[in-house]
């Protein structure tokens, strides 16, 4: 049976591959996309087509039906209704079978009001949309292992009956959006994505995230510590592999809530070897690096990073402010090491997670990171290249 599909937060990091993987699936008729309207409504529309259109073209060319298939409506989550026009509204209550709420503010250090606007009741706005879709088979809300927060050990594919300790507020907001979904009574899958470090073949990232910003000041010579603790590990999953993962989700009936961490889990990275890894990749290819004029990180306790946060604070120094700021956001993870379990993602899949060779899709990251200077796109004449 065919379906019709919401996606919220498409145009986000995630979005295009998702999107590209949906329209792969030729059972998903359309795909409705809510867009933040504003400034370059137009431009972002295009591009965001464009991108989804060349991730296609790679590896699998395909012809998607870009423009018959994928439609597009101004939406804001933080308006009441989404700021939908009365017309798009109705529209999406008579025919949307699965909604994909991917929507999210995912700046860790951004204020918490701000962030539970838009992770909190932005969920709560398009929860209430999906309760007016009649024919409603599945609300798959996007979020993160994050939610997690500072337990360690292994996390289990449940809801969390209490709160825990969290890391930031971001954490604590995509929890309680976690709460709200799963108390809403729709048919509910949860997807915890762990850290989507980009295109698993061509290193693509359509926005960088606070991991990148570590890896760029890293890549710059910025980074000489990184504090860590025995047993820290990152858990990295190819992009495209998570929203792969996500379009087959979206396929499959769900009767009771499910909890799923879309993760490398037990696979996740050793932070030296990661480490290493990323310095070898380096030296192999940045000049600077090449020639040993730049030292690796080394790890340290986390009295040893506080006493360098403070000397960077006192030194006033602009840009190691900035480090620091990168640092923050991605760096406190490392020392409340887990495991993800990923039995249910894996029941879902079918098998295996197909993960990624990480080496290779970290290499072709840090490659393209560097092309771009880790810039996202902003300009109005840049175009989409994957
Ligand atoms: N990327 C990861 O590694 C990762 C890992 C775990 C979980 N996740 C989860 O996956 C989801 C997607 O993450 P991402 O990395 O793609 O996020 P992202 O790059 O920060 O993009 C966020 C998306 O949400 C949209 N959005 C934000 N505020 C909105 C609003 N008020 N109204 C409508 N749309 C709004 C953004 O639209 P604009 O383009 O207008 O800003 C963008 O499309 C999030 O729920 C996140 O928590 C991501």
């Amino acid at each position: 049976m065919g379906r019709t599909i919401l996606v919220t937060g498409a145009s986000g990091a995630i979005g295009p591959h998702l999107l590209t993987e949906l329209l792969r699936h030729e059972d998903n008729h359309e795909i409705f996309v809510l867009m933040r309207p504003g400034w370059g409504m137009a431009t972002r529309t295009q591009v965001l087509r464009c991108t989804v259109q060349a991730l296609a073209t790679d590896g699998h060319p395909q012809r998607l039906g870009v423009a018959e298939r994928l439609h597009l409506m101004a939406a804001d989550i933080r308006r009441d209704h989404l700021g939908l026009q009365d017309g798009d509204r109705e529209r999406l209550q008579r025919h949307v079978d699965v909604v994909i709420h991917a929507a999210a503010n995912t700046r860790f250090g951004a204020p918490v009001d701000e962030l539970s606007d838009v992770n909190v009741e932005g969920t709560r706005r398009v929860l209430e949309l999906a309760q007016e879709c009649a024919q409603l088979r599945q609300f798959l809300l996007v979020s993160t292992a994050c939610v997690a927060g500072k337990r360690t050990d292994t996390v289990c594919e449940q809801l969390e009956e209490g709160a825990g300790d969290f890391i930031n507020p971001y954490e604590q907001t995509k929890w309680e959006a976690e709460r709200l979904t799963a108390a809403s009574a729709l048919p509910v899958r949860i997807a915890r994505l762990s850290t989507c470090i980009g295109g698993e073949r061509t290193g693509y990232v359509h926005r960088f995230g606070a991991i990148h910003q570590s890896i760029r000041w890293l890549t710059r010579g910025l980074v000489p510590m990184i504090p860590a603790i025995d047993g820290s590990r990152v858990d990295l999953i190819a992009t495209d592999v998570a929203a792969r993962w996500l379009a087959r989700a979206a396929a499959c009936p769900v009767t009771d809530l499910d909890v799923c961490h879309v993760a490398a889990g037990p696979q996740a990275i050793p932070i030296r070897e990661l480490i290493a890894t990323t310095v070898a990749h380096l030296r192999a290819t940045v000049s600077g690096w090449a020639d040993g004029q730049i030292e690796a990180p080394v790890i340290v306790d986390t009295a040893t990073f506080e006493l360098f946060e403070r000397s960077v604070a006192q030194s006033g120094n602009a840009l190691f402010g900035r480090v620091l700021e990168s640092a923050r956001s991605f760096f406190p993870a490392l020392l409340y090491p887990k495991v993800y379990d990923t039995t249910r993602a894996e029941a879902l899949w079918g098998g295996p997670l197909p993960l990624s060779d990480w080496r290779s899709t970290l290499g072709k990251v840090i490659d393209f990171g560097i092309a771009r200077d880790w810039r996202t796109y902003r300009g109005a004449r840049e175009r989409a290249h994957v």
